[in-house]
């Protein structure tokens, strides 16, 4: 058995191991024993020089200060290193009944959206802009109606922009809160989103460019639907066509989620503009768990205040 000043560029995983053997929380010592093993075979396989772990805390150290209470850069590296979609995909695995496919939360979502009647537009530029209807319904997995689902909704504008970066917060827009009715329908207007670039402003957009990735996300119209005794789904409906419907840098893309606007869809509930079908199937609820994967910098904000909260 190595000792601890014996250590070898091997052995020193062991010790480490031995040192953590204690851990009380089985769940903390699985997965922290499983990190220590995959970091310290990382830094065997790429060799890491002292200089290249200090750009890496640099790096790191500026994820974390340009993370804000409405920016987490942090979440911002785990989408672009396609850890989020993997647990989004761990997540949809872990029911029995799986229903509709998840996708990312991202950076843009708010929780206090205006709560609208079915049938309104989510665009304050409706009027001005070629218009897209989206209907549906709401099911179980069995396809059973889900009456009175919640259904959020939020996109960015046909010029690829939220209204959190166009007004900073100061007023919504492409975005909205719809109750589905007794059978679990819905229907809204709104105007075609068009794809956009991820924050390419901080030490994530250096990394995409250092690796001459293009940044881009395709466009796509997200929800977030919940109804009692139904496992939350947080998902994002993908439009065909859209040049970077297959190089998302985010990975959010599916292809049950690829859809295509009908321009004469004779079920449509209303008539004359250019229609998207989509009918949600919810799982049902286990546990309390969330299937919120994507940058929500207000939830980290309220667990963060829970937490102090509670230590004091
Ligand atoms: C978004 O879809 O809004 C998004 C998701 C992940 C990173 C950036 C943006
Ligand atoms: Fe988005």
């Amino acid at each position: 058995m190595a000792t601890v000043r014996d250590l070898t560029t091997t052995s020193i995983t062991e010790a480490v191991l031995r040192q953590m053997s204690e851990t009380p929380d089985p769940r903390l010592k699985q997965v922290m024993e499983c990190l220590v093993c995959h970091m310290h075979d990382f830094a065997r396989d790429v060799n890491l020089a002292p200089t290249e772990w200090l750009k890496a805390i640099e790096f790191l150290t500026k994820v974390g200060q340009t993370c804000t209470t409405a920016r987490q850069e942090f979440i911002l590296l785990s989408d672009v290193l396609g850890l989020s979609a993997l647990v989004n995909l761990l997540h949809d695995k872990t029911t029995v009944e799986i229903g509709t496919e998840s996708s990312l939360l991202g950076p843009f979502y708010r929780r206090n959206a205006p709560s609208l009647e079915l049938g309104a537009s989510i665009a304050s530029r409706a009027g001005d802009e070629p218009e897209l209807l989206l209907y549906g319904q709401v099911t179980d997995k069995a396809g059973e109606p889900v009456p009175d689902a919640l259904l959020h909704v939020w996109q960015a504008d046909t010029r690829g922009e939220y209204d959190l970066q166009k007004f900073h917060g100061e007023h919504m827009d492409m975005r909205g809160v719809f109750r589905c009715d007794e059978e679990g329908r819905f229907y809204f207007r709104t105007v075609k989103p068009l794809g956009y670039y991820i924050p390419m402003d901080g030490p994530v957009g250096a990394l995409i460019r250092a690796q001459q990735r293009h940044g881009c996300r395709p466009a796509h119209i997200h929800f977030l639907i919940a109804a009692k005794g139904h496992r939350e789904l947080v998902t994002a409906l993908y439009l065909a066509g859209d040049e970077h419907i297959d190089s998302d840098t985010v990975f959010g893309v599916s292809s049950p989620l690829v859809t295509s606007p009908r321009d004469s869809d004779p079920d449509a509930p209303i008539r004359g503009i250019p229609a998207i079908r989509y009918n949600f199937r919810l799982g049902r609820a286990s546990d309390n768990e969330t299937g919120r994967v994507g940058a929500d910098p207000a939830q980290i904000l309220l667990a963060d205040i829970a937490s102090v909260q509670k230590s004091v």
